[in-house]
């Protein structure tokens, strides 16, 4: 079954109380926290403390996305705030390895993240160290972005190589997710989507959980 992390950065943060318990009501299976730090991405967002606050609030697993320059030297303090899984991108690390074993020493699930001017073989040598692979669908920075349609490739890419070499690496896909490219993106491989406007402004946010999976796991009918 295809998993699914809204992104909460597309959330109503008038009303954050309400949409992370709305969110846990849907049947989302995470919560997908994107940081960013105004150098890596063109953009700032939120730190630990909200990841701290979330974490407080909700007992579903929080998928902290780093989209920040020098992530090894924060990975201790999301790891404390309650983050589950920490993400790192490719691009802003130098010793990948090193800072995915850390990830895992601190307890938590590793990920790495290609953005999509990189291509997705260079994370190969690295994917023993990852639970996780996110491939990104939109150039990291901001919601409401249209999927590159490129990633699809990418995608297969990296199913092939996770399916020949028998790495246990799981692909997460992120920007640009909606009803349509779901599918598309299921069918390449991809294992867990990240959603952020389609989910939030869906106005029901449960019946978008069913019609993801309803769109998502086609051969249930067949
Ligand atoms: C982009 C973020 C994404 C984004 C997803 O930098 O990493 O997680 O919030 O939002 P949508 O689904 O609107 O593309
Ligand atoms: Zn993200």
């Amino acid at each position: 079954m295809i998993k699914l992390a809204p992104s909460i950065l597309a959330a109503d943060f008038g009303h954050l109380h309400e949409e992370i318990q709305k969110t846990v009501a849907s049947g989302a299976d995470y919560i997908h926290l994107d940081i960013m730090d105004g150098h890596f991405v063109p953009n700032l967002t939120f730190g630990p403390e909200l990841v701290k606050y979330i974490n407080g609030v909700t007992d579903l697993p929080l998928d902290v996305h780093l989209m920040i320059s020098n992530p090894e030297e924060y990975l201790e303090v999301y790891a404390a705030a309650g983050a589950d899984l920490l993400t790192v991108h490719f691009e802003a690390v130098e010793e990948p390895e090193k800072v995915l074993n850390t990830i895992r020493e601190l307890g938590i699930l590793s990920a790495i993240s290609v953005s999509p001017n990189t291509p997705v073989e260079v994370i190969f040598p690295y994917l023993d160290d990852a639970d996780w692979l996110l491939i990104m669908s939109v150039h990291p920075g901001f919601a409401g972005q249209k999927f590159i349609r490129d990633s699809i490739a990418k995608i297969s890419a990296a199913r092939q190589h996770i399916d020949t070499q028998g790495v246990t690496c799981q692909i997460e896909v992120d920007g640009g997710i909606d009803l349509k490219t779901a599918p598309q993106v299921v069918a390449a491989g991809a294992d867990i989507l990240v959603a952020g406007s389609a989910f939030y402004k869906s106005g029901d946010y449960g019946e978008f959980v069913c019609r993801m999976r309803e769109v998502t796991n086609p051969k249930k009918d067949a």
